[in-house]
C-alpha cells in the first residue's frame, strides 16, 4: 500500500473547484462526477493499488477534467484527458490552468475510439448507457485495450433500500461484480480485482429528471488486463 501523501479532504476541496459543464447534453450523459466520488476513486487507485503516483494515466470521457486533474494533483507522471465535446475539453484545460497543474495534463477533443497507445492506468466515469445503448460497454472495451489497470464506474445493480441506507453511513462497500460485467470483462481479457459501491447524488439536470436530486448506487470496477 502506498503512503498517503495527500489528505482526502484536501483532494476533495481541489476537485470541488474543478468547474462542471455549463451546458450538459443529455445524449452524452454529461453530468459531472461529485467531488466526493472522484476523491474516493482516486484515493483507491493511488493508495490502495499504487496506480497513480508516477504513472501515465488516461481519463476517458474526461468532461471538465475532475478525474484527470485529481490524478495530476496526486502525483501522476502524465495525464491525458479525452472527450468528444469541445466545450468540455476547453473548460478542462481552463480548470487545469486555474489549479496550476496544466504542465502534467494533455487534453484531446476526440471520440475515445480515435485513441491509440498503452497507459499504466485508465480512469473513467463513462456514460452509463441510459441515453445511448451500449455506450458504457464501448468505453469499457476501449479502456481495457488501452490500460494495464482500469478504474471504471458503472450504475450498480444494488438498488434495494436497505443497501442504499447502509451506503449512506458506510461511504464505500465492497460487493461482488454483476454477472454481465464479470463475463464481459473476462471475454475482453480483463480480470476484476475488486468492486466498490458508493452512493452517487446528482442534482436535477435534464428534462427527464423527476426529482430535485437523483441518488443511486454506483460500482467502481478495478480491473487488471493481460
Ligand atoms: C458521465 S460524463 C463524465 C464526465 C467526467 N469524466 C466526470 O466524471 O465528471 C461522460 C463523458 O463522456 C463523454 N463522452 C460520451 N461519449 C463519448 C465518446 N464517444 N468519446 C469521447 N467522450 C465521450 C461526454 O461528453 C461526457 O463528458
Amino acid at each position: 500500500m502506498q503512503k498517503r501523501l495527500v489528505r482526502k479532504l484536501e483532494l476533495e476541496m481541489l476537485l470541488s473547484q474543478v468547474k462542471p459543464h455549463p451546458h450538459p447534453k443529455p445524449n452524452l450523459e454529461q453530468y459531472t462526477i461529485p467531488a466526493s466520488i472522484a476523491a474516493n476513486i482516486l484515493y483507491i487507485a493511488a493508495y490502495t493499488y499504487n496506480d497513480i503516483i508516477n504513472k501515465n494515466v488516461l481519463d476517458l470521457g474526461c468532461g471538465t477534467g475532475r478525474l484527470a486533474i485529481g490524478a495530476a494533483f496526486l502525483g501522476a507522471k502524465q495525464v491525458v484527458g479525452v472527450d468528444i465535446d469541445k466545450t468540455a475539453v476547453k473548460l478542462a484545460f481552463k480548470n487545469s490552468v486555474e489549479n496550476e497543474l496544466k504542465d502534467k495534463l494533455q487534453w484531446v477533443a476526440a471520440d475515445i475510439n480515435a485513441i491509440r497507445g498503452k497507459f499504466d492506468t485508465v480512469l473513467q466515469n463513462p456514460p452509463f448507457g441510459v441515453q445511448k445503448r451500449r455506450a458504457d460497454r464501448n468505453f469499457l472495451k476501449k479502456a481495457m485495450e488501452l490500460g494495464n489497470k482500469v478504474y471504471s464506474l458503472h450504475k450498480s445493480s444494488h438498488k434495494n433500500k436497505d443497501f442504499i441506507k447502509k451506503l449512506k453511513s458506510a461511504n464505500i462497500v465492497s460487493v461482488s461484480p454483476s454477472l454481465f460485467l464479470k463475463k464481459f470483462i473476462k471475454n475482453h481479457g480483463g480480470e476484476i480485482k475488486a468492486v466498490y459501491t458508493m452512493l452517487m447524488t446528482i442534482p436535477h439536470m435534464f428534462f427527464f429528471h423527476q426529482k430535485k436530486k437523483h441518488e443511486f448506487a454506483v460500482d467502481l470496477y478495478v480491473i487488471e488486463t493481460r
